[in-house]
């Protein structure tokens, strides 16, 4: 199979994990014989330093063609205070392609968990999926700003919250069949039209599935204090933002959670839910594995390559078992370390 990829490794620690996942890619390619092709972009802060700006036509009609995007991270101190920002192409991107479902899988390993800063037995057996909403709400409604007043206008239409809810409720058909739906329906009304669409679908079109609405307070705390309770958790836009990296303390590290973001028609995004993480950019200690596990959800998503996603999947996880820790894990390995002993193991 041809496999072809555009890749935006971005900033910060991002070209750091891409590379290992990059290097992944092409093990597995070789291991079972497909061809890869890999187009670079600059994105970010990275193409507004060369371009001016942090997504151009030539990256952005790249994603188009090649329909998979593997995805490092954008931001940083350098461009958080300029008109022209780096996140700014992350929204552009995610809204042109038309990726309105951001898969976030959160699965607890035993040995991550053992480093996770939560109790245990709090631990054992979670296994979430998060379905976030990423080209609507408040990330994509008008804003104002004067010197005194700002705005950020949060908006929903009904179709957007529909397709939101049928791609949830169907990923819950296929697991534990429970959906747990996230808003603030007793401030928002947006929330409210959310709460109204999903009773309606979930009644009329999925019966079979046990149905629990939550607010986002209750639901954030919830997630620590009972995360096995939760199947697939389905909400919009930035409360999914904030959701998922309070999860990735399930996980043990936000080093460690993909994601995909998924369109109706092809396009998808594939993406670590961290950030540029410019703290510890350039020191070598970053970890790849959520980095490189969005490469295996690319093989099984946009090439239906499941052996391959497996493999891929469970040699990154038999790093744990050598106990290959990076520093967010408590270990001493560094990122080279892990890049080494991937590629040994691929
Ligand atoms: P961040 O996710 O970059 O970092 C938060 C903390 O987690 C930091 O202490 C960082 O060192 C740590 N961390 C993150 N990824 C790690 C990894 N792979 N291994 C080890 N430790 C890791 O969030 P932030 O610091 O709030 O934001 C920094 C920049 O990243 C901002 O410009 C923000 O807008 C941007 N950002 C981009 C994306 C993206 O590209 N999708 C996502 C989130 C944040
Ligand atoms: C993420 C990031 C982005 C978001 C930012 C950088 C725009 O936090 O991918 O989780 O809020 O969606
Ligand atoms: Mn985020």
């Amino acid at each position: 199979m041809d496999i072809k990829i555009t890749y935006l490794p971005g900033d910060g620690i991002g070209p750091e994990v891409g590379g290992v996942a990059i290097d992944a890619l092409t093990k597995i390619a070789e291991r079972f014989d497909h061809s890869l092709s890999v187009q670079t972009h600059d994105f970010g802060g990275a193409s507004i330093d060369k371009h001016g700006v942090p997504l151009t036509d030539e990256a952005l009609s790249s994603c188009d063609d090649t329909g998979a995007v593997l995805l490092g991270a954008i931001g940083g101190p350098k461009w958080a205070n300029d008109a022209i920002r780096p996140e700014q192409g992350l929204l552009k991107l995610r809204r042109e392609l038309g990726t309105f479902a951001n898969l976030r899988p959160v699965k607890t390993h035993p040995l991550a968990a053992q480093h996770a800063p939560l109790k245990q037995d709090i631990l054992d057996n979670v296994d979430i999926m998060v379905v976030r909403e990423l080209t609507g709400g408040i990330y994509f409604g008008e804003k104002t700003r004067t010197s005194t007043t700002a705005s950020d206008l949060c908006v929903y239409t009904r179709e957007e919250i529909e397709r939101i809810i049928r791609m949830a409720a169907s990923m819950a058909q296929h697991r534990r069949k429970k959906l747990t739906s996230v808003d603030k329906a007793n401030v928002l009304e947006t929330s409210r039209l959310w709460r109204d669409v999903t009773t309606q679908i979930m009644r009329d079109e999925f019966p079979d599935i046990e149905v629990e609405h939550l607010y986002i307070d209750a639901a954030a705390m919830h997630l620590l204090s009972r995360p096995r309770d939760f199947d697939v958790i389905v909400t919009e836009n930035m409360f999914g933002d904030i959701l998922t990296d309070e999860a990735s303390m399930l996980a043990g590290s936000l080093g460690l959670l993909p994601s995909a973001s998924l369109s109706d028609d092809g396009p998808a995004i594939y993406e670590p839910i961290h950030g540029s993480a410019p703290d510890i950019a350039g020191q070598n200690k970053a970890n790849p594995m959520g980095m490189c596990l969005s490469a295996a959800m690319l093989l099984r998503h946009s090439y239906g390559l499941v052996e391959e996603a497996n493999y891929l999947e469970e040699k990154i996880y038999a790093l744990l078992e050598d106990g290959i820790f990076t520093a967010d894990l408590k270990g001493k390995a560094t990122l080279g370390d892990v890049h080494q002993a991937l590629m040994k193991m691929l």
